[in-house]
């Protein structure tokens, strides 16, 4: 709303402090209050080691937009944290070869070969199989008093719709995103060696399992994305490696994201009762009221660049190979760009936030978790009451924000 003057990027030791601090206290009840001491102190923060750390809405934007700026996979290692070490192997060599860390020509070639099926128009031919699922696992939770949400319904519920999509079976599909958890928990800035190796082995057990599963779709093909992607690599559209590395992310990303939306959603709502009965009130406030939720409490909380060819960012000089960290969850808070932040408003109109990224890499499932959010909303809201149960448990991440643990009670309405 307001005009804010350009940033210039300087280096702070004290703000640099402030980020590791934030870095080092994953799973933090309330990271906004210390993004907003960062932004204010150094918005555009030049650290030690040269990356540029971008808190403000407009520069976040301009970097994730910028022809100049791009991915490599050395995005990861950032080197903070008493812990800071090589991590060979991890999720970023798995999924070198997919879209995630690549650049055009290879970005597109490899996100039009799956984008078709995250259109707007293929995805709402989803609503009706995701509405009965939906209603199936809120029964469930309704007729068990303080039970876990997460369990019962915001893990289920995005597992299962980008399986039947994928075509990964129903046996497996569980019993794989503890493997995913491990893997992203490797991801941490500061994740520590145990985790790490953890990481690693559940990793070679998803490649093995996908492998053997793009195996399968080769020899009996389905009616299934997975299917369809064997079928463009013997088309030489991708080899065997982007292949696994695409399966891969379509299967973690489609749900790990999508949990932490419906958990990081019914927890604000549950501590803003007033949103809450609005929403129910007004379901015609559904599409903003899902804006705002993935804005207010941003399930990714920051992503990595890297600087591809000389470019001036926030008034700072980048050479190649530099890192720009945006981050999404103090940009989402920027009030530069959103009135009263901190204020959960499912009717705002203050323009979009970034809880998807911005640019080439902009979420490609969407629309996919705007449905299923917006199915979860509307049932939830007209036929139940929900209230807190218990002490929700805060995952122990600073890059995927959201709960293990979030007990709760749904009183059917009358
Ligand atoms: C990319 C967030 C759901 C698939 C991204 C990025 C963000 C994001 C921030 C950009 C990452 C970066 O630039 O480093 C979210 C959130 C979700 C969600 C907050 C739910 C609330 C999904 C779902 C899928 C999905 C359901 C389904 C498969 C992808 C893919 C990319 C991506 C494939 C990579 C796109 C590219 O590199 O071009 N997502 N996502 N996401 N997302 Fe999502």
């Amino acid at each position: 709303p307001h005009d804010a003057a350009p940033t210039m990027a300087r280096t702070d030791p004290d703000a640099e402090q402030l980020l590791y601090e934030l870095m080092l206290d994953p799973g933090n009840e309330n990271p906004y209050d210390g993004y907003r001491r960062l932004r204010e102190q150094a918005p555009a923060l030049v650290t030690g080691d040269g990356t540029l750390v971008l808190t403000r809405f407009e520069d976040c934007d301009t970097a994730l937009r910028h022809r100049s700026i791009g991915k490599s996979d050395d995005v990861l290692d950032l080197g903070i944290g008493d812990e800071a070490m090589d991590r060979p192997g991890t999720m970023v060599d798995l999924l070198r070869d997919s879209m995630l860390f690549a650049n055009p020509p290879d970005h597109t070639r490899l996100r039009r070969l799956v984008s078709s099926a995250f259109t707007g128009r293929h995805v709402e031919a989803l609503r009706a199989a995701v509405t009965a699922r939906t209603q199936a696992m809120l029964e469930a939770l309704a007729a068990e008093p303080g039970g876990d949400f997460m369990d019962a319904v915001a893990l289920p519920l995005p597992v299962n719709v980008i399986s039947d999509l994928l075509g990964v079976p129903e046996a497996d599909r569980l019993a794989f995103t503890p493997k995913v958890h491990a893997l992203i928990a490797a991801l941490e800035p500061t994740a520590d060696r145990d985790t790490v190796a953890l990481g690693e082995r559940s990793g070679r057990e998803l490649v093995d399992y996908f492998t053997a599963l793009l195996a399968d779709k080769r020899a009996r093909p389905a009616d299934d994305m997975l299917s369809r992607l064997v079928a463009s690599h013997e088309d030489d559209a991708l080899d065997e490696q982007e292949m696994i590395s695409t399966a891969l992310l379509l299967f973690a990303a489609g749900f790990e994201t999508t949990t932490n939306l419906l958990g990081n959603g019914l927890h604000a709502l549950l501590n803003s009762p007033d949103e809450l009965r609005r929403l129910r009130d007004r379901p015609d406030l559904m599409p903003t009221a899902i804006e705002e939720l993935l804005r207010y409490d941003s399930p990714v909380q920051f992503s990595a660049r890297t600087v591809l060819e000389p470019v001036t960012v926030a008034g700072a000089d980048l050479e190649p190979g530099r890192l720009v960290l945006t981050m999404f969850g103090a940009a989402n808070h920027d009030p530069d760009r959103f009135t009263e932040p901190h204020r959960l408003d499912l009717g705002r109109d203050d323009g979009s936030h970034l809880a998807f990224a911005s640019g080439l890499h902009f979420c490609l499932g969407a629309h996919l978790t705007r449905l299923e959010a917006q199915v979860f909303l509307t049932l939830l809201v007209r036929r139940y009451d929900p209230a807190p149960a218990g002490d929700p448990v805060r995952r122990p991440s600073f890059t995927v924000r959201g709960f293990d643990r979030l007990p709760v009670t749904l009183s059917p309405l009358p």
